[in-house]
């Protein structure tokens, strides 16, 4: 079993398509381990975001990702990072497959709908960003 850290972030929940994009997390075979529907400060953002603070976007990414909530969760299954990151799409919505999240409701690069772990080293990091050992309940 492995787990890994998803967000909804704050276009996907201002499109009011939270449901529907669990839904096929839960279609494709992965279990809710923890979620909580949260709002990040910048600063919030901006220690999730770390990796990417020298990149022209980070100001801006940083912004959206505060502007309005978000909700993140805890996905568990086999190969759950890349099964997450299969049904997530390309980064970019215009370069995404057909019937992923991105390609049915990204508005552009950066306002991407979804955030999901790259690895399993980088899932631990961001999953202990948001929950406790309490709030994990498998
Ligand atoms: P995510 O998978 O959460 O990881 C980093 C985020 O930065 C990415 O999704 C996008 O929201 C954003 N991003 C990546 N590349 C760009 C870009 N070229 N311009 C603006 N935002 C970007």
């Amino acid at each position: 079993m492995e787990r890994t850290l998803s967000i909804i972030k704050p276009d996907g929940v201002e499109k009011n398509v939270v449901g529907e994009i669990i839904s096929r997390f839960e279609k494709n075979g992965l279990n809710i381990a923890a979620m909580k529907k949260i709002k990040l400060s910048k600063s919030d953002a901006e220690g999730f975001y770390a990796v990417h603070k020298e990149r022209p976007f980070f100001g801006s990414l940083t912004d959206f990702m505060s502007r309005g909530p978000v909700v993140v969760i805890v996905l568990e299954g086999e190969g759950a990072i890349s099964k997450n990151r299969e049904i997530m799409g390309a980064t970019n919505p215009e370069e995404a497959a057909e019937g992923t999240i991105r390609k049915d409701f990204a508005t552009n690069i950066e306002e991407n709908t979804v955030h999901g772990s790259d690895a399993p080293e980088t899932a631990e990091v961001e999953i202990n960003y948001f929950f406790n050992a309490f709030e994990i309940t498998g």
